[in-house]
């Protein structure tokens, strides 16, 4: 019973739960996504649709799992056997999510060894060698992915291992708010950089990069509305089960609404900080090319932007790869536990036996992802038109397909099935009243499925088919 304790404080489940927010997705999804359709308007409907979509969401699960003390399989079998079925769907998206966030982990501890060598002058720095070359080798070499895939997930494994409270709790606790320190320290050095101006017009003035040429048109309203609906999900850890877990660890007097304003506000906040801190830069040493890359922006360009700084590159460069790194971790660290207390309760295992046992497993998936690259290479064309490899593929099946698919059900589940006043009561059983909870009810019936449906039936290129076919 000692192993499904919960979060001793409140601080410490708030850090828990905003170190499963932030991550990759913050720190390089939300950057790179705004870069590349946009600027402003990217940042205009990330906004709008954390508002109406992503708090509502969060809600509905975050008390599903405090009010039912279950893992998503149990949080809706306890109430319905026959949505059981949604709790499993949560854990394939965990699973999926799991194998190639832990072969990215990897690759941020290789840059966090690489930027040490270049501190200290050793061999293993980078020793004149560019990011792009690092980043290349990690795609062709597979014994060196793979060795940073396994010592991440080792690291991983050995926090969830420790416990709730002992490993996640701890670990969030100190790290999350020193991430906040760094970033803060990047930014400042980010933003005085010349010519960093620019990089912020694009960010916040409306049309500025039409008008200037640095675009040649704005993107498709749907193009925007998929990329930022994808980030939202992902950035919030949204569909997954994880704030069900999460949730079921949180002690009953404290009060959710406001946990929950904290966790967005961390999450958008930090995605927000990240933008500021690596737009600008890159903007100055690499222009728009360097922004829409995909994963080269932080392995190829990012590196770029710390090697022209001269005598502080090698200190930044370091400081921001261990935070990133770090952010991994703690995402890392709450889907493995998502899976791990979703085990315990279903194969009435201990908490070490089935850390171990999903480690194993884990490790086994991330190490295709990794040869995903080199051995196993395969070109996929997905339906938004991008191509795509192993890694890319399970990010697409997980973040565009499940994450919406799942949300859109969690929000009918909630809305029509177990109805809003559930999860109000849930919200007031603290003895806090729940201020918002017509909107609440509302939104969770008619407004936030109705946006689910249609990002969901457009990431899954649905309209895209219907319109080919007419
Ligand atoms: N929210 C994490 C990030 O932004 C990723 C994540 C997704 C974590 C789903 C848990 C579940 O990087």
């Amino acid at each position: 019973m000692n192993d499904r304790k919960g979060f001793g404080s409140n601080f410490g489940f708030l850090m828990a739960a905003v170190g499963s927010a932030v991550g990759l997705g913050n720190i390089w999804g939300f950057p790179n996504k705004m870069g590349a359709n946009g600027g402003f308007p990217f940042l205009i409907l990330y906004l709008a649709l954390a508002l109406c979509c992503g708090v509502i969401i969060m809600l509905g699960e975050l008390a599903l799992g405090r009010k039912t003390g279950h893992g998503a399989v149990g949080a809706y079998q306890s109430i319905s056997k026959r949505f059981k079925w949604l709790g499993w769907l949560g854990i394939a998206a965990a699973a999926l999510i799991f194998s190639f966030y832990s072969a990215l982990g990897g690759y941020c501890l290789r840059y966090v060894v690489v930027n040490f060598g270049n501190l200290i002058g050793a061999e293993f720095g980078t020793n004149g060698v560019g990011g792009a070359d690092v980043f290349q080798g990690l795609l062709s070499q597979p014994d060196v992915s793979i060795a940073f895939a396994l010592a991440f997930m080792l690291i991983t494994m050995l926090v969830v291992m420790s416990g709730v409270g002992g490993g996640i709790e701890r670990v969030c606790s100190v790290g999350m708010p020193a991430l906040f320190f760094i970033l803060i320290i990047c930014i400042i050095r980010s933003c005085t950089l010349p010519g960093a101006a620019d990089g912020l017009k694009y960010m916040f003035v409306p049309g500025w990069a039409v008008a200037n040429g640095i675009i040649d048109e704005a993107p498709g309203f749907w193009r925007v509305l998929t990329a930022a609906g994808g980030q939202m999900f992902f950035s919030l850890s949204l569909g997954a089960g994880v704030m069900i877990t999460y949730g079921s660890y949180v002690k009953k007097d404290v009060n959710l609404s406001r946990s929950l304003s904290q966790i967005e506000l961390f999450d958008t906040g930090v995605a927000f900080l990240a933008g500021l801190m690596i737009i600008p830069a890159v903007f100055v040493f690499s222009g728009m090319d360097g922004m829409s890359s995909g994963p080269s922006l932080m392995f190829v360009s990012l590196p770029k932007v710390f090697a022209s700084m001269g005598v502080a590159g090698p200190v930044i460069g370091l400081v921001f790869f261990v935070m990133v790194a770090f952010a991994a971790l703690t995402s890392c660290i709450s889907i493995m536990e998502t899976l791990v207390a979703n085990c315990m309760e279903i194969f009435h295992q201990s908490r070490k036996a089935m850390s171990l046992t999903v480690g194993v497993l884990a490790t086994a998936a991330a190490v295709v992802v990794c040869l995903g690259y080199n051995v196993f290479y395969f070109e996929l064309t997905l339906p938004s038109g991008a191509t795509a490899q192993i890694l890319d593929l399970m990010d697409y099946i997980s973040n565009s397909f499940l994450m919406p698919f799942i949300s859109f059900l969690t929000c009918i589940f909630v809305g029509w099935v177990i109805k809003p006043q559930w999860i109000i009561e849930e919200m007031e059983a603290s003895g806090h009243t729940f201020g918002r909870k017509k909107l609440y009810a509302f939104m969770i019936r008619y407004v936030t499925p109705v946006i689910m449906a249609v990002l969901f039936l457009q990431s899954a290129g649905v309209f895209n088919l219907v319109q080919e076919l007419f």
